[in-house]
């Protein structure tokens, strides 16, 4: 009898080459006008997940709760379909399968992250979860079996619930328990990780989870909560960095980083002055806010970001400016803590200035920001109504960070990807993919970015936080409806393959009916 995993293999290969023989391969041709640029033979395509979208198994073999298992069992109307984490795509038993997915598409680099509470039950490095453990050092041994690298996200938001009832991130105490959880797992699995990323999208979890309620702990500390949850992870990345850098590093000779994220702004109207800065201020506020401490020369917030919260927190009334301060060694601990700048980047809005907008809370970022953001309707918005399609805005950004900080790190497009409600003739994502790649060759090419890596998020459906499984960012298509959580390619899978097979955009390897789909 077959072993499972051979049985799917043998299904994905089966089903690729059925999309071959209906497809038809063709010789790449650049679109007119087109360049036909390609990623140098050393950059970095993976593919990348969370533990948490994909796991399930959230109570198996000892693994304590994360605030996001806590939460939607007591909420269960939270997530927009009142569904959980329970079982998603069930990676936690089907990782071998993934791996094979993995390899078809001939990625190299595949980005994951560790379940705190799978490692650590209760959040704190007094008790370790064997079983946790050994489930991660079979997945990142299988990885190592089929040559792909794995890069390993510490933190990708689901935080120990032990940890969440002492006031997660707004808690100073947080710098040491991450500290503490870091030195496991690089104790653990430093002999076969060897690229490290700390935080994922400190600016998304913050906000998102703090500042509004839109995603657990759903705090709603506007303004406040939000900041202390920038200013503690900001420092609890920085201590792991340097704990990697000094009593690990020297012997497993890795690399760390941390994964901020940003739509890029473009002012409204470029003639006028006012959207010009709005446009600015906006990135300032939610990427400089971050990127400027670890990556700028002089570290610390950038001074406009300062001044305007110190200012708004004057006006409102509080004592002390409602944006932490750091001393100067904090600001001296933090500057330089990161060997890439690891980005997420999926959309782009056009800015104007405001002073108040419908929904907006006094005081929080948004009213700090005063951005008010819209996006043109021309940009398609295939699935989660936040996603609209603008493939330059990726090479905008990029320029906007090198013109900001340097070449003196390499950026990482550590995820990029589109939602859409699901099917296996996924266009809409076979185009997202081939024009922000292209966008990317352009910024490496014709601008001079130094860009080292791609991941397309990613690899397969997952459990999108608050959205549930109501939209879909995979290149393979889960059944969730399905006892084995059955995985099928997308014809976006198929074309991310040859990307990368010939390290090229071919806008004519799959023909995209274009009476159907107009805007793309
Ligand atoms: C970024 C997050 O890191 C990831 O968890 C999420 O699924 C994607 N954005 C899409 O929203």
């Amino acid at each position: 009898m077959q072993s499972p995993s051979r049985v799917a293999h043998i299904a994905i290969i089966a089903c690729f080459s059925l999309l071959f023989i209906t497809k038809g391969v063709n010789t790449i041709v650049s679109k007119n006008g087109l360049s036909n640029y390609s990623f140098p033979d050393k950059f970095m395509f993976g593919v990348a997940t969370a533990a948490f979208q994909i796991e399930g198994a959230w109570n198996e073999d000892g693994k304590g709760e994360s605030m996001w298992d806590t939460y939607l069992h007591k909420h269960p109307n939270f997530t927009v379909d009142h569904t959980n984490g329970d079982l998603a795509a069930d990676s936690y038993h089907k990782y071998k399968q993934d791996i094979i997915m993995i390899k078809s598409l001939g990625v190299k680099y595949y980005r994951m992250s560790m379940s705190w509470p799978r490692i650590l039950p209760n959040g704190t490095d007094h008790y370790i979860n064997k079983a946790g453990v050994r489930h991660y050092r079979k997945v990142l041994l299988e990885l190592i079996e089929a040559k792909i690298t794995p890069v390993v996200t510490l933190y990708h938001w689901d935080l120990p619930t032990a940890l969440m009832d002492l006031g997660g991130w707004t808690n100073p105490k947080m710098v040491d328990y991450f500290e503490d959880y870091a030195r496991v797992v690089f104790s653990l699995f430093g002999d076969i990780v060897k690229i490290w990323t700390s935080i994922n999208e400190l600016h998304v979890h913050c906000y998102n989870g703090y500042d509004l309620n839109n995603f657990v702990p759903a705090m709603k500390s506007h303004g406040v909560g939000f900041y202390l949850c920038s200013h503690y992870m900001l420092l609890g990345h920085a201590r792991v960095y340097h704990l990697y850098d000094k009593e690990f590093r020297p012997k497993q000779k890795g690399k760390i980083g941390v994964t901020l994220d940003a739509f890029y702004a473009e002012p409204k109207d470029s003639n006028n002055k006012e959207d010009v800065d709005a446009a600015e201020r906006y990135l300032q506020m939610h990427l400089g806010l971050y990127a400027h401490p670890i990556y700028s020369k002089e570290g610390d917030y950038p001074a406009l970001v300062r001044e305007r919260i110190d200012t708004m927190s004057k006006i409102q009334g509080y004592p002390r400016s409602r944006l932490p301060v750091f001393t100067p060694e904090e600001v001296e601990m933090i500057r330089g803590t990161s060997d890439f700048f690891g980005l997420n980047h999926y959309t782009t809005i056009l800015a104007s200035p405001s002073s108040m907008e419908p929904g907006w809370s006094v005081p929080s970022l948004d009213h700090d920001t005063g951005v008010k953001s819209d996006q043109d309707p021309k940009w398609p918005i295939p699935g989660a109504d936040w996603l609209a399609v603008y493939p330059p805005g990726l090479r905008k950004l990029v320029n906007w960070i090198t013109r900001n900080y340097g070449t003196r790190v390499p950026i990482i497009v550590t995820e990029n990807g589109v939602s859409d409600f699901g099917g296996l003739n996924d266009y809409v994502r076979v185009s997202y993919y081939n024009k922000y790649l292209y966008q990317l060759l352009l910024a490496m090419h014709e601008d001079g970015c130094r860009v080292d890596g791609y991941f397309a998020w990613t690899l397969m459906d997952d459990f999108e936080w608050s959205d549930g499984y109501s939209i879909k960012f995979g290149l393979f298509h889960v059944d969730f409806n399905s006892t084995e959580k059955k995985r099928t390619p997308k014809l976006s899978a198929l074309n991310y393959r040859e990307i990368m097979r010939t390290r090229r955009i071919n806008f004519n390897y799959i023909k995209i009916p274009s009476y159907k789909y107009k805007n793309l």
